[in-house]
C-alpha cells in the first residue's frame, strides 16, 4: 500500500489513542503467569500485540478477546505447558526479548521465530545474561539472531549490568529472576521504560527500584487484577508532532499515558520551546499516570539530545528529527547507535527521507546534526517497511512546504497503530491510499 497526500493545516481537533503497545505485551505476559481471571482494558489491537496473544495461547493460556477488552485466565507462574509448535513472533522484537525470559526458566524446550527484520535484530543482548543464570539459548550466526531455540532449566540468580539502557534486556531479565533461586538485579547505564516493574509490583510481585538497579525476588504467585491501559504516548506523539509544526493548529490529545520513562520526548520538544500544556488525571489506583496533552503549533528552536536523554524518547527520535529541520538552529543528537537496530535502522531511514523532501542533515557515527530551516517538500519517500518511519515521514510530509509526499508500504503501520489513517482523516490531512 502506498500513501499519497499533500501538506496539511490549520488543524483544530481533539483525538484520543489506542492503547499503549508496552505496556499491552506485559499485561498479556504477566497476567498469563497469574493465578485467575484477568480483565485488561483498552488492550492495543495491533499486530505485535496480537502475536504475543496467540504466542501465549499456543502455550496452554486461554484469551478471550472482546473488542480492545481481553480476558486472561492465567495459569500461574509455573503453569505454562510446551507449544505443539514453534511460536512465530512477526515483527515483534518486545514479544520475541521479554518472552525469552519467561520460556527460560520452563521445563519444556521452544523455538521462537520472527520475520526478516526481527530476524536481523541482535539477541545476544538476551541470550547472554539469561545464558549466566543457566538457561539454555541457541540462535543463528554467532548466537545473536532468531529463529532462537530456548531449553527451560532450574536458573540460578544474578546481578548484571546491562551495557544497554533497554527495557526488553531489563524486563527478560526480570521475568526470568521469578524462576530464579535468589535475588535477582538488572542495573542499566539511564532508567528505560519501567511498566514491567510497575505491572509485577501492581499484581503482587517482591520487587524493588533503587535509581537504575531493579531486584526481584521469585514468589509463589501473581494476584489478578483488573488492569487499565492508558493511549500509547509513541503514537500520541505523531500528532503532538504534528500539532507542533502544522501551522495554525491546536490538538487536544485525550487519556494518553504520562509514565515519565516514557515522556522525554515531551521535555526535549519543551527544551525546544514547544506550547505543551499536560493535565494529569491519573488516579490513586492506577498503576500508571496517565492525562491529557494540549499542543500548539509553535516557533521551535534547537536543543541538544544527549545519551542520558534518549531511553525515554528512543522510539519518539524519528518525530525529533523531523521537529528539527522545522527549528530554528542545529540540532545535535549524540550517540543514537540504538536507533540503528530498530525495526529498521531509523537513522538511516529517517535521514536519507528528510534529505530527499530538501533537509539539511548531517550524520557522524551515531550523532546527527540537523539544520532546521530548509523549507521542505513533499518528495517519493520509503518507509523501509518500519512503522514509526512511515508514521514520522507522514507527519514531515504534513508540515512540508509544498508538493505530494507519497510513502510506500505504509501497510506496515498496522504493526503498532492501525488506526492511523482513521486519525489522519480527524486531522483533515486528504490523502489516498493504493
Ligand atoms: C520496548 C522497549 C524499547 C522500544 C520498543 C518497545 C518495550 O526497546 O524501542 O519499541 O516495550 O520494552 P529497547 O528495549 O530495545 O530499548
Amino acid at each position: 500500500m502506498t500513501l499519497n497526500f499533500f501538506p496539511s493545516q490549520k488543524i483544530n481537533t481533539n483525538i484520543t489513542i489506542p492503547g499503549d503497545k508496552s505496556i499491552s505485551h506485559r499485561s498479556i505476559i504477566i497476567a498469563s503467569l497469574s493465578d485467575g481471571k484477568v480483565l485488561i482494558k483498552n488492550f492495543l489491537d495491533a499486530d505485535d500485540c496480537n502475536r504475543t496473544v496467540e504466542a501465549f495461547k499456543k502455550l496452554g493460556v486461554d484469551i478471550d478477546k472482546d473488542n480492545n477488552d481481553i480476558i486472561v485466565s492465567g495459569v500461574g507462574i509455573k503453569g505454562l505447558k510446551p507449544p505443539s509448535e514453534d511460536l512465530y513472533l512477526g515483527n515483534s522484537g518486545t514479544s520475541m526479548r521479554i518472552m525469552l525470559g519467561v520460556l527460560a526458566g520452563q521445563s519444556f524446550t521452544v523455538t521462537l521465530t520472527g520475520d526478516d527484520s526481527l530476524s536481523s535484530r541482535p539477541m545476544n543482548r538476551i541470550i547472554s545474561p539469561l545464558s549466566k543464570m543457566g538457561a539454555v539459548l541457541k540462535g543463528r550466526n554467532g548466537n545473536n539472531y532468531a529463529p532462537i531455540t530456548v531449553k527451560g532449566s532450574k536458573l540460578t540468580s544474578i546481578d548484571y549490568k546491562s551495557p544497554v539502557s533497554s527495557a526488553q534486556v531489563k524486563s527478560s531479565i526480570l521475568l526470568a529472576g521469578l524462576y530464579a533461586n535468589g535475588t535477582t538485579s538488572v542495573t542499566e547505564p539511564y532508567k528505560s521504560r519501567d511498566h514491567t516493574e510497575r505491572l509485577l509490583s501492581y499484581l503482587g510481585a517482591d520487587i524493588k527500584v533503587d535509581k537504575t538497579k531493579v531486584s526481584i525476588n521469585p514468589v509463589e504467585r501473581l494476584e489478578s487484577k483488573v488492569i487499565s491501559i492508558p493511549g500509547d504516548i509513541s503514537s500520541a506523539m505523531y500528532f503532538i508532532t504534528a500539532g507542533l509544526i502544522v501551522p495554525d493548529s491546536k490538538i487536544l490529545i485525550q487519556n494518553v499515558g504520562l509514565n515519565p520513562t516514557r515522556t522525554g520526548a515531551l521535555n526535549i520538544f519543551k527544551k525546544m520551546g514547544a506550547k505543551i500544556k499536560i493535565i494529569d488525571n491519573s488516579l490513586d489506583t492506577s498503576f500508571e499516570p496517565f492525562g491529557d496533552i494540549e499542543v500548539e503549533t509553535s516557533n521551535l528552536k534547537a536543543v541538544i539530545i544527549n545519551e542520558r536523554d534518549l531511553p525515554s524518547a528512543i522510539d519518539e527520535i524519528p518525530l525529533i528529527i523531523v521537529a528539527a529541520c522545522f527549528a530554528d538552529g542545529i540540532t545535535k543528537i549524540y550517540k543514537a547507535s540504538e536507533l540503528r537496530v530498530k525495526e529498521t535502522d531509523r537513522i538511516e531511514s529517517m535521514v536519507s527521507n528528510l534529505i530527499k523532501m530538501g533537509a539539511d542533515i548531517r550524520v557522524e557515527k551515531d550523532d546527527i546534526f540537523i539544520n532546521g530551516g530548509s523549507l521542505l517538500k513533499g518528495d517519493k519517500l520509503k518507509s523501509f517497511n518500519d512503522h514509526r518511519t512511515a508514521m514520522s515521514l507522514t507527519i514531515a510530509g504534513m508540515a512540508c512546504e509544498s508538493g505530494m509526499t507519497t510513502i510506500d508500504h505504509v501497510d506496515c503501520v498496522s504493526t503498532s497503530f492501525p488506526g492511523f489513517f482513521d486519525v489522519l482523516q480527524q486531522l483533515n490531512c486528504k490523502y489516498e491510499i493504493n
